[in-house]
């Protein structure tokens, strides 16, 4: 008997997400993922780019992945939703870019990485 596979879910369906969603997918990975929005407005780009993607909430996503890759600009970190993260395998493949996440110190901070930033928002 074979384990059931992990359910991936992706938070942010820009240029990162869809390429993880289609080397997930690929892999015959079951894809949930989601931008800022509507699951409506990511949609047709999904169909597009990456079928067999099921788009939902954020929420959504994190609620119903076993395993979640935040591919979203880091400076929305702070947005992710804590709770529904609570006992997931978090993966963080955000980096601070400071011409998308603007000029931050807090972010670019050598002392500290922005992952571990994120993890002791993750566990607030
Ligand atoms: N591009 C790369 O080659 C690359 C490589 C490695 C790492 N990264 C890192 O990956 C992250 C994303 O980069 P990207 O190039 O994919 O950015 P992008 O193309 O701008 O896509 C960002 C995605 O995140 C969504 N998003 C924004 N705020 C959100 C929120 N609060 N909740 C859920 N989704 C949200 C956006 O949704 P809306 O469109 O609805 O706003 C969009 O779908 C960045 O931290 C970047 O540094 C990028």
């Amino acid at each position: 008997m074979t384990a059931a596979r992990p359910t991936i879910g992706i938070i942010g369906a820009g240029k990162l997400g869809v390429v993880l969603a289609q080397l997930a997918l690929a892999a015959r990975y079951e894809v949930r993922i989601a931008g800022s929005g509507s699951p409506h407005a990511i949609g047709l780009s999904m169909r597009v780019l990456a079928p067999g993607a099921q788009t939902m909430t954020t929420i959504d996503v994190a609620s119903s992945s076993d395993i979640v890759i935040l591919a979203l600009p880091l400076r929305n970190y702070q947005h992710l939703p804590v709770d529904a993260l609570a006992d997931k395998l978090v993966i963080d493949a955000m980096n601070y870019w400071w011409e998308v996440d603007g000029e931050n110190p807090a972010l670019s901070d050598p002392a500290s990485s922005t992952s571990e930033l994120v993890q002791e928002h993750l566990h607030k």
